[in-house]
């Protein structure tokens, strides 16, 4: 379970898990969990891709068949069809299997069929969630208790996802055991000579070469995050005319890489935010780059009751501006935002 803030690289990760098993031949599938959205509806859709693997790839075509079967029966009980753009499984149910209508029974039985199959045809099977943290969170307990099952089995399903950093939080509140049961990954910024190499590298494959401070300057500005690369990393290779690029072509870079972050990444977050939410935004700003105590931001904006400010702070947890690293304190989920909000002229 990959924990960690925007733009780190999580979707990205899960897309190379995706493509690595299904070149090994697993079924598997990966999609992103809405707000307020149902968990059964959104595996239903994901299961024709994975039965067409089993039918492709299996060799006891009765289990093939089964699994097809199962996963109609787990569609139906919520009337999903299996459509995706393009396909559509027309089979028919298997009675009394994945169609009780309880989630976690159903998920678990859907689960221990494409298990057992798959530990047959000796392969795995897995079933990836990213935005884990939007689950609501009793659908979340049914498929922690559905992975628990698979893994007293010691069967080969992976259930597996991204979140942002309270991902291990909200999976052990949905059940006491979670944290046991799933190995919970940070994602975060890329170490400083992994920075380097992704400028470096992509640059280098093409023949062109930065200098020392180019270089060094880069690291800084980016920060070591995924995203921040991508962006200083695209406007520096658009400007530069030649190889090595230098310093110059940095600072020619900078300022229109920052924008691009401000216009993508920022901006849009800040403007979710409601006058009330922003003034709170600020004052956690002001406090400083890291956590910050819940108290504190009540403080500075005048009052010694936490509760008075309550409204703004849970606005902000629900669109996913902030987090709580931990109880009472407070955090942005997007990197380098209290900076941004500094060098805001206006204030609310
Ligand atoms: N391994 C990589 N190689 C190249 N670019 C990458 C890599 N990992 C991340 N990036 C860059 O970082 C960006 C953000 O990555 P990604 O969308 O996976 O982040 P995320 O953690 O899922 O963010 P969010 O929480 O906003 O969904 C990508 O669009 C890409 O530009
Ligand atoms: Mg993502």
């Amino acid at each position: 379970m990959l924990s960690g803030l925007r733009g780190v690289g999580k979707t990205v990760l899960l897309l190379a898990f995706r493509a690595n098993a299904r070149n090994a031949g697993w079924p598997i599938e990966l999609f992103e969990a809405r707000p307020g959205g149902d968990l059964r509806a959104q595996v239903a859709e994901a299961l024709p891709p994975m039965v067409r693997t089993v039918n492709r790839h299996w060799r006891n075509r009765e289990r093939a068949r089964r699994i097809g079967r199962i996963a109609a029966s787990f569609a139906r009980a919520v009337q999903a069809t299996l459509t995706r753009t393009g396909f559509r499984l027309e089979l028919e149910p298997e009675p009394g299997v994945a169609d009780s209508g309880d989630l976690e029974t159903d998920l678990t039985e859907l689960l221990v069929a494409l298990g057992e199959g798959a530990r047959e045809e000796r392969v795995g099977a897995a079933l990836l969630i990213d935005e884990l943290h939007e689950v609501p969170p009793d659908q979340l307990s049914s498929l922690v208790g559905a992975a628990h099952r698979v893994n007293q089995e010691r069967l080969p399903v992976v259930v597996g996802g991204a979140g942002l950093p309270p991902v291990g939080r909200v999976l052990s509140e949905a059940r006491s055991y979670a944290e046991r049961l799933f190995s919970i990954r940070p994602v975060g910024a890329l170490s400083e000579r992994d920075t380097r190499l992704a400028f470096q590298a992509p640059a280098e494959d093409l023949g062109v070469s930065f200098t020392g401070a180019a270089l060094d300057e880069l690291v800084a500005v980016s920060g070591g995050y995924p995203f921040f690369i991508q962006s200083y990393g695209k406007h520096v290779w658009d400007l530069a005319d030649d190889s090595p690029i230098a310093e110059d072509d940095v600072e020619l870079a900078r300022p229109r890489a920052y924008r691009e972050l401000v216009d993508s990444f920022f901006k849009p977050r800040y403007d979710r935010a409601t006058p009330t939410e922003r003034r709170y935004l600020h004052a956690m700003a002001e406090l400083g780059d890291d956590e910050v105590a819940s108290a504190d931001v009540a403080g500075r904006l005048g009052h010694d009751q936490p509760s008075r400010v309550s409204p703004q702070r849970d606005g902000l947890l629900t669109k996913g501006l902030i987090y709580a690293p931990e109880r009472g304190q407070l955090a942005f989920t997007v990197p380098h935002m209290a900076a941004y909000l500094r060098q805001l002229p206006e204030r609310p």
